[in-house]
């Protein structure tokens, strides 16, 4: 289903769209982590990973309730820019051999990935209070700001990495 497929006709259809786009992505995002917390040189990425992936198992839970209140079915939709964004990630961390710089190359992927979610969280937030659900807004808005404060303790790590 493309975004303007006429499976959508209102923004509760766009909602639902969305959120299983969302979904999908995390799933993706639970099945890269493990590789980034071994390929992470410094055992303070490694650590940042480790704790991310936890809570991207607590966003994804959060997820299934907001289907669930919804009464829409819990699945995903294929999310290609996600897919690209892993892809990239992979690609560039397998061609870096110095371990600062491959802790930089790290940093700059997961920052593209929780960027990616913020946009998304950031939209079905707004959707959802239009759509008078406060109850799925507030779960979206947990997801918006723990991919928020990853997002800042990433670029925290960037700044403060020793200089290569
Ligand atoms: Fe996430
Ligand atoms: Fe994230």
């Amino acid at each position: 289903m493309g975004w303007f497929s006429k499976d959508i006709a209102t923004l509760d259809d766009l909602f639902v769209h969305t959120s299983r786009d969302i979904y999908y992505a995390e799933n993706q995002i639970t099945k890269a982590l493990p590789d980034m917390v071994e390929k992470a040189p410094s055992a303070e990425l490694k650590r940042g990973f480790e704790t991310h992936w936890r809570e991207t198992e607590g966003q994804i839970t959060r997820l299934k309730e907001v289907f669930r209140l919804h009464g829409v079915e819990e699945k995903g939709v294929t999310c290609p820019a996600i897919d690209r964004i892993l892809k990239e990630a992979n690609e560039v961390a397998g061609e870096v051999e110095d371990k600062r710089v491959l802790d930089a190359a790290l940093i700059a992927a997961a920052q593209a990935v929780e960027h990616y979610e913020i946009t998304r969280y950031g939209t079905l937030v707004v959707w959802a209070k239009q759509l008078g659900r406060n109850d799925w807004a507030s779960l979206l808005k947990q997801n918006l700001d723990e991919e928020a404060a990853t997002d800042a303790k990433l670029a925290l790590d960037g700044i403060n990495r020793k200089a290569a």
